[in-house]
């Protein structure tokens, strides 16, 4: 078994072990203990400015190449990069001229302070690099591909103009910019087996190693089994897939786990896929996949997970995490509730499915064992008298924090609801369906009225609270509206006459 990470940075090898193993990328990157690279800025240290945006090149699966993606390294752990290339900002240099990026943001006066520029400069590089050859980056591409990335004095039409010059024709992958074939000839002659780090072990034994709290043992299995029995073992350590909650929550003190468990290395976890008309999606699958795979399938969640954090979120993030952090105002867990998704759970006793209404018992309580693991979600797909329709409502359309979600699915025959699925989130402890509502729309015409009926009677099945996002009166009046949208909203797809 494998004793330390593995990865590139700035095409240089890098073998990790001990307590630094357990730290944030960003930690790494500026810390004077491994190598200074302060290009890599840190604002927030919550994933919400993009200052720290690096690109992460994941080995692809038949490991001859890298596919790039831009993560906030804020909140990023350093066990997350193992067989990974990592490039920050000063590894774009190459014989001190700029690249194509950075000299389109000088020459479109894209910066002014400068502490945003290398997180934009970076993220850039992710689109382009993401981009088929010969296409330059839309608007959307760029307004949306620029979403994670905050700028407090330049302004965005600089940075967007800077954007819209680019042309990815004249612009070399970054791969070309180091010796791409003996690094991953180095990563996949690599062992596939486990990795184990015991921090703990090196942190008492070295006095030179100076931690701010005992640093955690850090387990990398690849087999489903071995995570399974590392769980059984050890029930008290904390499972992480993308990080994006347990980084902000290491940032701000409240997460000092003893063990953790990386599951994204374990192969059985990575199904994204359609199976007997059900969307199936592993614990590991991040949101850009699945953003990716549901276009076609469900274009409603697509186009909820467009608003979904940031592209350096979505590239880390998971759903599963998203599910097991039970947060009430979870942008995921509407849909899943109306669709009737279940949750596939496995432990080395076997295996279990629950209902996804079933698994949430209390405020961020879960039914799930402590020598279990979410395995997978199976979500039945719409049919074609099936209609969804999901609702974010947040301050701002991007980056933002739900006020309140609301997720509808109505079977119809042709003009009559034979059936109604409504679920809310932000408007008590755990998302909830609305049973009163859903009872009164059966067998009733789709109508304003029937909605409007509907929507008056969710306001007694709801209870919001007021806090900095809203009060409970206008949570309570937000629902009962998203009824009567959710009838202007499905009505022009469906043609129906309002009555
Ligand atoms: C800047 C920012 C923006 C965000 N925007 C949004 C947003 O718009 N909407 C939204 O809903 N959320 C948002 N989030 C929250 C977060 O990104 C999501 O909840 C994400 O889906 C978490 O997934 P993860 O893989 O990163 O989870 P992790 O942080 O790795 O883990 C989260 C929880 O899941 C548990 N867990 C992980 N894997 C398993 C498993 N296999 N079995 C059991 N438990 C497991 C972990 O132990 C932990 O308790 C945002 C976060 C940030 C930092
Ligand atoms: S420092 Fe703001 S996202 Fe990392
Ligand atoms: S240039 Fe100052 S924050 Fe963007």
């Amino acid at each position: 078994m494998r004793d330390h990470l593995v990865f590139y940075l700035n095409g240089i090898r890098h073998c990790v072990s001990g307590p630094l193993a357990a730290c944030t990328v960003t930690d790494y990157l500026r810390s004077g203990v491994s190598q200074r690279l302060p290009g890599t800025k840190v604002a927030c240290a919550e994933g919400d400015c993009g200052a720290c945006t690096v690109l992460v090149g994941k080995l692809g699966a038949e490991g001859n190449s890298f596919e790039y993606q831009t993560i906030d390294a804020c909140i990023a752990f350093v066990y997350q990069l193992d067989r990974c290339h990592v490039i920050t900002v000063e590894g774009l240099q190459h014989q001190e001229t700029l690249t194509a990026v950075q000299t389109a943001m000088v020459d479109c006066h894209g910066s002014q302070c400068g502490f945003c520029t290398p997180g934009f400069v970076m993220a850039m590089h992710g689109l382009v690099e993401q981009q088929s050859c010969d296409n330059n980056l839309t608007d959307d591409d760029l307004r949306l591909g620029l979403s994670g990335n905050l700028c407090r004095c330049t302004g965005y039409a600089q940075i967007l103009d800077a954007g819209h010059t680019l042309n990815p024709v004249d612009i070399t992958s970054v791969d070309s910019k180091f010796d791409t074939s003996s690094m991953l000839a180095s990563l996949t002659s690599l062992d596939n087996g486990p990795v184990h780090i015991n921090a703990r072990h090196v942190a008492e034994t070295n006095n030179s190693v100076v931690t701010n709290s005992t640093p955690p043992e850090i387990f990398l299995p690849t087999t489903l089994d071995d995570l399974l029995s590392r769980r059984a073992e050890r029930t008290s350590a904390t499972l992480v897939a993308g990080a994006t909650d347990l980084g902000v929550q290491h940032n701000h003190g409240k997460f000092s786990p003893t063990d953790i468990l990386f599951t994204q290395g374990v192969a059985e976890l990575d199904q994204l896929e359609v199976v007997d008309n059900e969307l199936v999606i592993g614990a590991t699958v991040s949101w850009s996949r699945i953003e990716a795979f549901v276009r076609e399938q469900v274009p409603e969640y697509h186009q909820i997970l467009t608003r979904f954090g940031s592209p350096q979120v979505r590239h880390a993030g998971t759903l599963i995490g998203n599910l097991a952090n039970a947060s009430p105002i979870a942008d995921s867990i509407p849909f899943h509730y109306v669709a009737g998704s279940t949750i596939e759970l496995a432990s080395v006793g076997g295996r279990r499915e629950v209902p996804i209404e079933q698994f949430y018992l209390g405020y961020k309580q879960l039914d799930l064992r402590p020598d279990e693991v979410i395995v997978s979600v199976r979500t039945p797909l719409p049919t074609s008298n099936e209609h969804l329709k999901l609702y974010k409502i947040s301050k701002r359309r991007d980056m933002d924090i739900s006020t309140v979600t609301a997720a509808f699915w109505f079977e119809l025959d042709d003009q009559t609801i034979l059936s109604a699925r409504i679920a809310t989130g932000g408007v008590g402890p755990t998302i909830a369906r609305l049973p009163k509502a859903e009872a009164s729309l059966a067998r009733k015409p789709f109508s304003l009225d029937a909605l409007q009926t509907a929507g008056r009677l969710a306001r007694d099945e709801i209870t919001p609270i007021s806090d900095v996002r809203g009060s409970a009166t206008y949570r309570l009046q937000l629902v009962e509206n998203l009824f009567a949208k959710c009838f202007h909203d499905l009505s022009a797809s469906l043609s129906t006459v309002e009555v």
